[in-house]
């Protein structure tokens, strides 16, 4: 919505009918759970009664199918990534679309078998018999499809359809009008006090360094980077050569290597890795707040926290628990408390923020950069405790690597078949269809090259050391400069490069290459690889030292994760 030039605000499901009754338009999320299962969220029923127009999107037209009468049931089956809808009525919301069928995103089990008192039926996949519905005269729409992800055709101009035509908005909104609103809002926030950070290198507390800097000038901000020794290569030269462009002098790396590489000695199980890494991080920023020396004279936090951070309801648990290590720890939760804390991006979106950016002349290389977890490489590095053997199975072998990924609404941690088959068309599909089929695992790869025959490979002890990180580093660091010269970077939303500790006593580990395109990393699409490309890389990655193969994650998220942990 705010793409389409109009202003928009999240708010919790169970706010009440009367606070929404002075919008223009009302939309109505998605959301993992089924309206029939007692404790689900639901909304208050007025707010269909306000005159306002409404938009429910997957869970939002079902709520809205059944708070108003119609029937919502499980589907005999699910509808899980592209499908064909065709518009059976014209409505207002789809103003300006072809006739045809088009293709829409969908993710979901559960359907409205029947519209409401009022509602017609506007289009259907052959899935789903209510793919779209509306009544037209109240203004009430409901899609079953996401208009809001890329892959759906003429999604935005639903959106858009929705916000300036259905409920009449006009355009009011500029992120890049906003700067001199927010420098005004950093002065005098900050006072007379200093502005310190602890940067990244990421989009946004780049972005949020550089606005403070426009603010208050070069004197009073400073910022800390801290190298986990978690990084990929040449990352901590890249934030030195970024600030020293933006601010010289004003940013000061802390070298914490050996800290968290010491704490995570010995630990091969995803979530403790996590959980260190985390607490490790909250006890070096506190610290360093606590020694007070980065910056002379009194000073407040400032921290690069943008707006899908702040959406309490929002957000996944995990997203939660992300949150908690960087922006919400109990030594800033006090700095908040005390009106010490400056978030000048809070109110933005990640896009908004990179057009602020871009603005400001922040360098469009870190801008367009693909996002980076947190926790590093440590995240693309398993482990292991035990030698174990690949198994042969009747579409190629089970490799007892276990790998995190989605099922239903929690998170699995199963092993991964490697598919006995040559790349083609269509691996993608038979991938699906083998997770749906196979019970017990969540991932399927296909080998892209080894060294030693696949039924030879053993899964082998391996911990986070310094050597295994290495061999991650620069296998990641091949990957991206082959990705970058060939301008596949620019057809993915993120590349991870995992190492696994599949192979051979000489060459204990393999790589996995996992492309994925994705809107905000909530769902993704396994992005299938030029064979020239995936030929040259391969042959790269067996080159370097201790790599035994070089496998292509196919599965999309769900069932997978992005990453593997
Ligand atoms: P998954 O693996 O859950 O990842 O599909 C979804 C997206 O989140 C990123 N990610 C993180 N980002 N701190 C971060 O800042 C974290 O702890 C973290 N864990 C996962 C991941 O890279 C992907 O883009």
């Amino acid at each position: 919505m705010r793409e389409a030039g109009v202003y928009a605000e999240v708010r919790p499901h169970d706010t009440p009918a009367a606070q929404l009754a002075s919008a223009r338009g009302i939309v109505i999320s998605g959301g993992p759970n089924s309206v029939y299962e007692p404790g689900s969220p639901s909304i208050d029923p007025e707010v269909f009664s306000l005159g306002v127009p409404v938009l429910g999107i997957c869970y939002g037209l079902q709520l809205m199918a059944r708070l108003l009468g119609g029937t919502v049931e499980r589907g005999e089956k699910g509808e899980y990534g592209l499908a064909h809808l065709e518009l059976t009525r014209p409505a207002p919301l789809f103003e300006g679309i072809p006739p045809g069928k088009f293709q829409v995103w969908m993710s979901h089990r559960d359907l409205a078998r029947s519209v409401p008192p009022g509602f017609e039926i506007l289009g259907n996949t052959e899935t789903c018999s209510v793919a779209a519905m509306g009544d037209v005269s109240r203004r009430l729409y409901g899609v079953q499809f996401h208009p809001e992800v890329v892959h759906t055709c003429y999604g935005r101009q639903i959106i858009e359809n929705f916000v300036l035509k259905v409920s009449g908005a006009t355009p009011d909104w500029n992120p890049k009008l906003r700067i001199p609103i927010v420098t005004n809002y950093i002065r005098e926030a900050a006072g007379d006090r200093s502005i310190f950070f602890f940067v990244s290198g990421g989009v946004d507390s780049t972005v949020a360094f550089t606005l403070c800097l426009r603010a208050l000038g070069e004197r009073r901000v400073r910022g800390i980077y801290v190298d986990t020794g978690l990084m990929r290569e040449g990352e901590t030269d890249f934030v030195r050569a970024v600030f020293d462009r933006i601010a010289p002098g004003a940013v000061v790396i802390e070298e914490a290597e050996p800290r968290f590489l010491g704490a995570l000695a010995g630990v091969s199980d995803p979530e403790r890795k996590r959980r260190i890494i985390g607490e490790e991080f909250v006890r070096v920023q506190e610290e360093i707040l606590e020694s007070g020396h980065f910056v002379e004279g009194d000073w407040v936090l400032g921290q690069g926290t943008i707006y899908p951070d702040t959406i309490e309801s929002g957000g996944t648990a995990k997203a939660a628990v992300i949150k908690t290590h960087h922006n919400r720890v109990a030594g800033i939760q006090r700095l908040i408390e005390t009106g010490r804390v400056v978030e000048p991006l809070s109110s933005f979106y990640k896009d908004e923020v990179r057009e602020i950016g871009r603005e400001l002349g922040v360098p469009e290389e870190l801008l367009e950069r693909h996002p980076f977890p947190g926790p590093g490489l440590a995240i693309r590095c398993l482990c292991s405790d035990e030698t174990r053997p690949v198994a042969r199975v009747e579409d190629g072998w089970i490799a007892p690597v276990h790998s995190v990924g989605v099922q239903g609404d929690s998170r699995s941690y199963a092993p991964v078949l490697i598919l006995d088959q040559p790349l083609a068309e269509g691996i993608h599909d038979l991938a699906t269809a083998l997770i749906n089929r196979i019970s017990g695992i969540n991932r399927v790869v296909a080998a892209a090259g080894s060294r030693e025959a696949i039924g030879s490979l053993r899964v082998l002890p391996a911990a986070l050391t310094p050597r295994r990180l290495t061999r991650l580093r620069l296998a990641d660091a091949a990957v991206r400069r082959l990705s970058r010269e060939s301008g596949f970077d620019r057809e993915v939303w993120q590349f991870p490069v995992v190492l696994i500790p599949l192979g051979t006593p000489e060459r204990p580990d393999s790589v996995v290459l996992r492309p994925i395109d994705s809107v905000d990393g909530m769902t993704a699409r396994s992005v299938p690889m030029d064979p020239a490309l995936l030929t040259v890389m391969t042959r790269e990655l067996l080159d370097l030292e201790g790599i035994s193969a070089v496998f292509y994650d196919l599965t999309h998220k769900p069932p997978a994760t992005i990453e593997w942990e």
